[in-house]
């Protein structure tokens, strides 16, 4: 038996010992110095682990996988530009995108990273100073952020979460899917005359984005607007730079999901926030990087975090997790979550190509508290357990001084995230059968003090690092997605279909069901 095994048949043990009643966590999270234990406080992040089912023992055979997984050893050389990236033959260089650590081989990359932020400090701020016209003459004053999955949901994320901080904030809106009834919603909603659009697609083929930059392209021309006045472009893909204002470079080294902190993010942030607010963020995420990278197994948190969520998807079973951000301003980062999570971590087969004997991925969903509290937390609380990661923001945006029943509305949110937390870990026994709650439910607490840029690049980074150590855990790929290009690729055939009919030609036909739907979408009615 070699040692991964060794460790991991202990881990099976504990799982065993974590199932007697006398291991529920009613008991647990009322041990001695069990909050003192069970969390960690570094980075400027405090996290709370002590309500997930774990003790000592578990915990010191996670951070003995985590140095015989070489955890640290792999996120090191990922920074270096190490390739890890195996399928796609190259390497993973976001946290290069906001640190100036030198690469193993850099080809000239860094220097490449600084120029183009160059490029978005001067463009930028010729935008915010009103410098950039529209064919018209005049100052263009809102922008269209046009993209999809990576090339959108970071930035909106982080666009929402700091928006209120500034005094300047531009027009911001954002297109992601294809949907007609969406685009013109923004078509009504902004003034063509004065709206750059920035369209954003690292390999310039995604399909929903060209055919959103297709019908833009041509509603300008309709309204006597030049595409070259009125669109940027950021991409990989040379193509991206016919007919517009500007194009930005993307490098191909850094994967969608991960390139909030690459010009996908820094030009929308740098243009809707100021460049000082972007860069502030870029620092955040860095620093959260060098502690990933540093910080020992026992004190590392997005390490601790990714064993956590080892040990409950692949000893514990609970194939979900709940991601609950206990403040409006981080709402956003849950669809960000979904993909940065189930897009790098939902494998089926191992970093040599092969079939994976283990699960792979944890299935996330969330909502903001206390909505989730009024959506989903019966189930929660009653129904099929999974865990939950509560992030609580400790000073809000807004003072105030009024209480309803004796406290002000963020110590009422806070009294929520508190009482959920230790509902679902402590329960409550009842006679009355509807009325008992087993408990038991394991849940995190992160805690950042405020919503700064410094603590937005710090959380967002904490989530990249815990989801790439995740992947190192499982030995899976978490830069490449494959997962996604089967429906892709169905889509074309159906399309070719559609256009066919649209000509009256007489379409291939496809399978009955296919071609149900096909009718019902003709024919206009069910
Ligand atoms: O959904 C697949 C995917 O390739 C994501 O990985 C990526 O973030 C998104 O589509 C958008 O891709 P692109 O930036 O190439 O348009």
């Amino acid at each position: 038996m070699d040692r991964y095994s060794e460790i991991d048949q202990r881990l099976k043990n504990h799982k065993e010992k974590m199932d007697l009643p006398l291991n529920h966590l009613k008991y647990l999270s009322k041990a001695d110095n069990r909050l003192s234990c069970f969390s960690i406080k570094g980075c400027g992040l405090f996290y709370d682990f002590s309500r997930q089912r774990v003790d000592s023992e578990i915990i010191k055979n996670l951070t003995d996988l985590a140095v015989q997984s070489g955890l640290r050893e792999k996120f090191s050389s990922m920074r270096r530009g190490g390739k890890l990236n195996r399928t796609e033959k190259r390497a993973a260089l976001h946290t290069t995108m906001r640190s100036n650590k030198p690469l193993l081989a850099d080809d000239g990359v860094l220097s490449e990273i600084k120029s183009v932020k160059d490029e978005i400090k001067v463009f930028s701020e010729d935008f915010r100073s009103g410098k950039i016209k529209g064919t018209t003459g005049k100052p263009i004053d809102s922008i269209v952020v046009v993209g999809i999955g990576g090339s959108l949901l970071g930035t909106k994320f982080v666009f929402s979460a700091l928006s209120g901080l500034v005094e300047k904030v531009i027009d911001t809106r954002f297109l992601g899917g294809v949907d007609i009834d969406n685009l013109s919603n923004i078509l009504d909603e902004t003034d063509p005359e004065k709206t750059l659009w920035i369209i954003i697609s690292k390999s310039f083929t995604t399909v929903e984005t060209l055919s959103n930059f297709n019908r833009i392209d041509h509603f300008l021309k309709e309204k006597g607007l030049l595409s070259s006045d009125h669109i940027v472009t950021v991409s990989n893909n040379p193509k991206a730079e016919e007919n517009t204002l500007k194009s930005f470079p993307m490098l191909e080294s850094v994967g969608g999901r991960y390139s909030v902190t690459s010009v996908v993010g820094g030009l929308p942030l740098s243009i809707g926030l100021g460049f000082d607010i972007y860069s502030e963020f870029l620092k955040g995420a860095s620093s959260m990087d060098d502690h990933a990278e540093n910080a020992n197994e026992y004190e590392n948190l997005p390490l601790v975090s990714a064993l956590i969520s080892h040990w409950n998807n692949q000893y514990l079973d609970y194939n979900t997790v709940g991601v609950i951000p206990y403040s409006a301003k981080l709402k956003e980062i849950i669809p960000h979550l979904m993909q940065l999570s189930m897009e790098s971590n939902g494998k089926s087969v191992d970093t040599e190509g092969n079939k994976l004997t283990a699960r792979s991925g944890t299935i996330l969903f969330g909502d903001q508290g206390t909505d989730a509290q009024h959506s989903f937390f019966q189930l929660a609380h009653q129904g099929q357990p999974f865990p939950v990661e509560f992030i609580g923001v400790v000073k809000p945006y807004y003072e105030e001084e009024h209480l309803y029943r004796g406290v002000t509305t963020h110590q009422e949110l806070w009294a929520n995230m508190i009482s959920q937390a230790k509902a679902l870990a402590e329960g409550k026994e009842s006679d009355d059968s509807y009325r008992n709650f087993d408990g038991n439910r394991p849940s995190s607490i992160i805690l950042i003090d405020s919503v700064t840029p410094l603590n937005i690049g710090k959380l967002l980074s904490f989530f990249e690092a815990k989801t790439v150590f995740e992947a190192f855990l499982l030995n899976t790929n978490p830069f490449d997605q494959f997962g996604v290009e089967l429906g892709k690729t169905n889509a074309n055939s159906i399309r070719a279909s559609i256009a066919d009919r649209n000509e009256g030609k007489n379409a291939e036909k496809s399978d009955d069901i296919t071609e149900f739907y096909l009718d019902t979408l003709f024919s206009g009615k069910i």
